[in-house]
């Protein structure tokens, strides 16, 4: 007897295949059946009218820190996502030194100083999601350089390449890059290549949040395809957008350039999140010296420790409200106690950009989200997933439902390594989801963004039931992978 059978489902594979109706069985973890299954199960389903999917993989994320904070990752299983691909932007929670701060977004304390450290200490706190590891750039270069502004010594740079390499050797996906973050905006195309050769022989990939993501949008993607070229390794390039008004409808330019570097022979794929704000440390993106005024008017406080009542406000609001310009109340909030750990929402993306990513078969999804529960975060953070399904897939046509899923699952499995999953296929992985396509919709806002969203009914990790009907199981199925291996 099968531990459950999902009948009547319409399987929507992963592959990009058409839907069909059947049956689905799983048993000890894995996918058994697929079609008509004759026997019965401990628990059976009757999925008429739904679409089970295999389970969605956000492969952009910042939930290394999550992972041990929030093990139960209600805003991520409740999006239908079973996988999380951790150290994204240059910033992982490997390498580390026990009892000091992780060099990622979540500053935690470290229990580990590698990922097999870090491997156990997340399996001990029992996940609901399975993860994957990118060793970050920015990381490893705090903690062999500090914040210094110089290239590299010998020494130092041999010691940055162990630590990629030990990374690669313990499981990890590949290397990623924060570019236009400190301390790697101090790095030049050199040191991050000779970082980046590290992981050719592993076929490992090389994610990058790149040098500049505006004005100098297309010699960054001439950046990151000469270090995946030079270094013989595949490239992902991270949130795809073009930033500032000026520069709104440059993504299918950038997106030409990656069709080009592909017909020549190039790996290269990349991610988008379904809205036209960004979010990350606004400390980063701030000379103190000289606000860019134009920026400081696109932002939104969505961490900000020092004044909790600004958090979901617009800063113009804030600046009118003290007196003060607005480039003043950026260096009100950043100076403040605690000031550095603001995490900012800047509306600089237009939406025509985000239509011409999703349109791309070689675009997947993730959702860059920050997981600060505590502050107002980017609603991506709960609704990503959701709202490619609901505004784009069904409400505006962009795309495909079929073609949406693959570039959830399959595609992001295939280019991270993600064994055995992504597919809906005897003998992987029983990692799935099951939703209404006629009701998925994210409801988290900027306004009220922790609420999770509208439509999602089961989402199985490895073979578990994690959520039912907006009810959490708690679980902890989820596991940290290694990439390529069973
Ligand atoms: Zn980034
Ligand atoms: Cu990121």
């Amino acid at each position: 007897m099968a531990d459950t059978i999902i009948r009547n489902a319409t399987i929507i594979d992963g592959t990009g295949a058409d839907r069909f109706v059947g049956d689905v069985a799983v048993d000890d973890g894995h996918i058994t059946e697929v079609g008509d299954t004759s026997g019965s199960a401990t628990q059976e389903i009757d999925a008429t009218g739904l679409v089970l999917a295999p389970g969605f993989v956000d492969v952009h994320t910042h939930d290394d820190g999550a992972l041990l904070l929030h093990p139960d990752m209600e805003f991520k299983i409740s999006q239908g996502c079973t996988s999380v691909v951790v150290g994204n932007c240059g910033f992982s929670a490997i390498p580390a030194v026990p009892g000091e701060p992780t060099l990622d977004l979540s500053g935690m304390q470290a229990e580990w100083r590698d990922l097999d450290g870090y491997r156990q200490n997340v399996e001990k706190s029992t996940p609901a999601v399975n993860a994957m590891m990118l060793v970050g750039h920015n990381t490893i270069r705090s903690l062999e350089m500090g914040s210094d502004r110089r290239p590299p010594s010998d020494a130092e740079l041999e010691r940055m390449r162990h630590h990629v390499q030990l990374a690669m050797e313990q499981g990890a996906c590949g290397f990623s890059s924060g570019l236009i973050y400190r301390p790697g905006r101090w790095s030049d195309t050199e040191e991050v290549l000779e970082l980046a050769k590290v992981i050719a022989p592993y076929d490992g990939i090389y994610a990058t949040h790149m040098r500049n993501e505006n004005d100098y949008l297309l010699e960054a993607v001439d950046e990151a395809l000469e270090i995946g070229e030079r270094a013989g390794i595949a490239v992902q390039i991270s949130h795809h957008k073009a930033a500032g008004r000026r520069n709104w409808g440059k993504v299918k330019d950038s997106l030409a350039k990656v069709d080009a570097a592909v017909a020549n022979g190039a790996r290269v794929t990349l991610d988008v999140y379904p809205y036209t704000a960004g979010s990350g440390p606004m400390i980063q993106y701030f000379d103190l010296d000289n606000p860019n005024p134009e920026l400081a008017t696109a932002i939104q406080l969505a961490s900000c420790p020092a004044y909790r009542q600004y958090e979901g406000r617009m800063l113009v609001d804030v600046a009118e409200e003290l007196e003060i310009s607005v480039t003043e109340a950026v260096r009100h909030i950043l100076t403040a106690p605690e000031g550095k750990n603001t995490i900012c929402i800047q509306h600089i993306m237009d939406e025509g950009d985000i239509v011409s990513n999703l349109r791309h078969e070689r675009v997947m999804i993730g959702s860059d989200g920050i997981p600060d529960l505590a502050g107002k975060p980017h609603p991506r953070l709960f609704g990503t997933f959701p709202r490619v399904l609901g505004r784009y897939v069904r409400e505006q046509g962009v795309l495909g439902l079929e073609s949406a899923v693959r570039r959830m699952t399959s595609l992001s499995c295939d280019v991270h390594g993600l064994q055995d999953r992504g597919r809906i296929v005897e003998g992987n992985w029983a990692d799935l989801v099951l939703f209404d396509p006629n009701v998925v919709a994210d409801v988290a806002t900027y306004e009220d963004p922790k609420r999770e969203s509208a439509g999602i009914r089961n989402v199985w990790v490895n073979g578990q039931l994690a959520f039912q009907e907006s009810l959490h199981t708690q679980i902890g199925a989820g596991k940290v992978l290694s990439y390529r291996k069973h």
